[in-house]
């Protein structure tokens, strides 16, 4: 069993674009800026956006962090969206998601500009995404699939079951997994609430893509022997034993699943670092006028 270690990859690349910041720098070129919007003041939301601000500082970005009471009206949030389109000096903006329930989530993607849509949310980078044009690709699938090209892993050919069908990770990742690239390649199960025959559909799976965001769903006896284990989730388990009052368990029970598998990525560590990579890399792209990635 080998870990896929998210930290150590994140690292590398973020080392990787600080030197292209450098050199952005040094010829006089813009310096990439990122614009993060955070409403209310769920914990989780609050830890992953600082965490995307810290890691614009560590590489030499620009960020502006926009916070707002749980209370904004819609109308001031799209128009803090649309000043930020027309600000020439943002080249990404993120509205950290999940929004309050009084806002209409869809229009709020719907309304950035979709050449600054670092999190590829919008529909128009969806369709180009789907369709297999240069785009900007949701940070955690993307995240995923520089994971599986920095250890190599051949993924041709392998059967993927991906657990959970978000547009955020498992509706994206099933579509970068069954394209004709490397990583790609394989056949993919998407599967739902709905599916049936979850166990056996997974004990079939050379790949498990876990992104449900239930604590420890996926358990030894629902995992091939040699399967590799791709952990989305980011649960937070009360544990009186912490400063924090909780502890991060994945939707893997890895103690148990761990020996089974090929490689697997561990939470905290494992996925979570690289979709900050991901958004930088998505953020480069946007401020140096490519469209998106090739990936
Ligand atoms: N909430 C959970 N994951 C994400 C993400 O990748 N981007 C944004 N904006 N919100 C999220």
């Amino acid at each position: 069993m080998q870990i896929l270690d998210g930290k150590l990859v994140s690292k590398a690349i973020k080392d990787q674009i600080a030197v292209q910041v450098a050199e952005l720098k040094a010829q006089g070129k813009k310096i990439p800026h990122l614009a993060a919007i955070l409403v209310g003041n769920d914990g989780a939301s609050e830890t992953y956006v600082a965490s995307k601000v810290k890691s614009c500082a560590e590489i030499g970005y620009n960020s502006t962090l926009l916070r707002f009471d749980s209370q904004i009206s819609e109308k001031h949030l799209l128009d803090n969206i649309n000043m930020l389109n027309e600000n020439p000096d943002i080249d990404g903006i993120l509205v950290q998601l999940p929004l309050p329930k009084h806002i209409n989530e869809e229009l709020v993607i719907n309304t950035i500009d979709p050449s600054k849509d670092v999190d590829g949310f919008h529909p128009m980078n969806v369709g180009k995404m789907v369709s297999g044009l240069p785009t900007f690709i949701p940070a955690t699938p993307y995240g995923i699939m520089l994971m599986l090209e920095h250890y190599n892993i051949d993924t041709k050919g392998k059967h993927a079951v991906v657990i959970g069908r978000s547009h955020i990770v498992g509706t994206p990742m099933s579509i970068l997994l069954s394209r004709n690239s490397n990583p790609g390649n394989c056949t993919v199960t998407l599967t739902h609430s709905h599916t049936k025959n979850l166990k056996e559909l997974c004990l079939q799976a050379d790949i498990v893509v876990a992104a449900i965001g239930k604590p420890e769903f996926v358990t030894a006896d629902m995992v091939k022997e040699g399967a590799i284990v791709i952990d989305v989730g980011i649960n937070r388990i009360p544990d009186a034993s912490k400063k924090s009052g909780f502890r991060l368990v994945g939707d893997v029970k890895f103690d148990e699943v761990s020996p089974r598998s090929s490689y697997i990525t561990p939470v905290p560590g494992g996925v979570g670092p690289m979709t900050i990579a991901a958004l930088l890399k998505n953020t480069y792209h946007a401020a140096i006028g490519q469209k998106g990635n090739q990936n």
